[in-house]
């Protein structure tokens, strides 16, 4: 989960992260008081889950209430890439002497963990390491030891700093190491992490991901989590427990297991191309347990997805058998009755797939196809999605 700058300050400060003052709001007024509460010039700032603010215009210094008032007006309700600013951060000015960018983050590829740094911050950090990798510092560090203040300083140096700012910057980069740590982050980027005029080193900016496979650990994160800003059909599977994934395409795939969801999704895009390239709209991880309840959750789900053509269930019967998944698909369009109006694929194999091709078959839905194998599913969801769109 990515957290808005807002949580990510907070959680700064609550690791002893430095960083200034920052009260959220949500209409103009609440802007207005937050300046006068914060004093002297401040910074008005869209809090959206989305990089480059600042360019978009959704950071503005303002030197009096006043203007903050009028700031949040033009900020709140503004649209960046796509996100709807429902929340403004108003934050202490700072005195900016230089702008450096610091980050850790999981190093997939290396299986490790890295922390980026450079001297040459509040720029767009993906144009800067391909233009000039060489003003990244990039050190790959022991998870089990984390950013000890040898690596700390070591951090420093590679990136080019001068001896006598090693020791506060290697400060910060542990501070914010126990952010990443402690939290359970995948992510923890400052850009920019700042000088003052005064010489104080400053978290201006901060973008936190948080993992959450770690919430069990982490029962505070759930205060994080941002309600309003959900996919509601997202909201709805995961009250669930359902993994869903909102795509854009045209056909629905319901399948068991993580490898097989995937593989589907390939499958049904490669289809697509012969039938003027409709690709999977979304996808559902039913599980091991396709229960008639869980079955009908998933269905409920798919088809809530206005984008949805038709549906393509794949199965592979292993622990919960075919057939237990054929009376979980009838029982499933039972219940969901008239709300379901798209045409269903299924194709089942594995444990007892005669007895649940019979149950399907005997139930004879209108809605239901069966195939024998997952090309032809595919084939025939892609078929069918395409044929409703040229029905439109
Ligand atoms: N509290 C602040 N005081 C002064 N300047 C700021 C403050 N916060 C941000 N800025 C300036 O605005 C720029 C963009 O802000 P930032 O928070 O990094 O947003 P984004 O990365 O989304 O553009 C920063 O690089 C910095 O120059
Ligand atoms: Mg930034």
């Amino acid at each position: 989960m990515d957290l808005y700058e807002y949580q990510a300050r907070d959680l700064f400060e609550a690791h002893g992260v430095p960083v200034l003052a920052g009260i959220v709001a949500q209409t103009p007024e609440e802007a207005k008081a937050a300046a006068e509460q914060i004093g002297g010039t401040v910074v008005v700032k869209a809090q959206v889950k989305v990089g480059g603010r600042g360019k978009a215009g959704g950071v503005k210094l303002a030197k009096s209430a006043d203007e903050a008032y009028e700031h949040a007006q033009a900020i709140l309700g503004m649209d960046i890439k796509g996100h709807t600013v429902s929340r403004v951060m108003i934050a202490q000015g700072a005195e900016i002497a230089e702008e450096y960018y610091f980050s850790i983050l999981l190093d997939r590829a290396n299986r490790n963990y890295l922390a980026m740094c450079s001297k040459e911050g509040g720029v767009e950090i993906e144009q800067l390491a391909e233009e000039r990798p060489e003003a990244l510092a990039r050190v790959n560090f022991d998870p089990n030891t984390g950013v000890t203040a040898e690596v700390a300083k070591d951090i420093a140096q590679q990136a080019g700093f001068p001896a006598e700012q090693h020791e506060e910057l290697a400060q910060v980069f542990q501070q914010l190491w126990t952010v990443f740590s402690e939290e359970d982050a995948t992510l923890v980027e400052v850009n920019p992490l700042v000088k003052t005029g005064e010489g104080k080193i400053i978290a201006l900016d901060g973008k936190v991901t948080v993992d959450e496979n770690a919430d069990f650990r982490n029962p505070a994160h759930a205060d994080l989590v941002d309600e309003s800003a959900e996919d509601p059909l997202e909201a709805k599977a995961k009250a669930n427990d359902l993994n869903y994934v909102k795509l854009d395409g045209q056909v629905g795939i319901i399948g068991n297991g993580a490898g097989l969801v995937m593989s589907t999704l390939d499958v049904v895009a490669y289809a697509g191309e012969a039938h003027d390239g409709v690709k999977p709209a979304n996808f559902l991880d039913i599980g091991g347990g396709a229960s008639a309840e869980v079955m009908a959750n998933g269905l409920d789900v798919i088809l809530g997805d206005d984008q949805v053509e038709s549906v393509f269930v794949n199965v592979f019967g292993g622990i919960t058998s075919c057939d237990a998944v054929a009376n979980g698909i009838v029982k499933a369009l039972e219940i969901l009755g008239d709300t379901a109006t798209k045409p269903l694929v299924v194709r089942l194999d594995g444990n007892n797939v005669e007895e649940g091709r019979r149950i399907l078959a005997e139930a004879n839905h209108p809605l239901v196809t069966t195939a024998d194998t997952m090309d032809a599913g595919a084939d025939k969801a892609a078929e069918l999605a395409n044929s409703a769109l040229a029905n439109k």
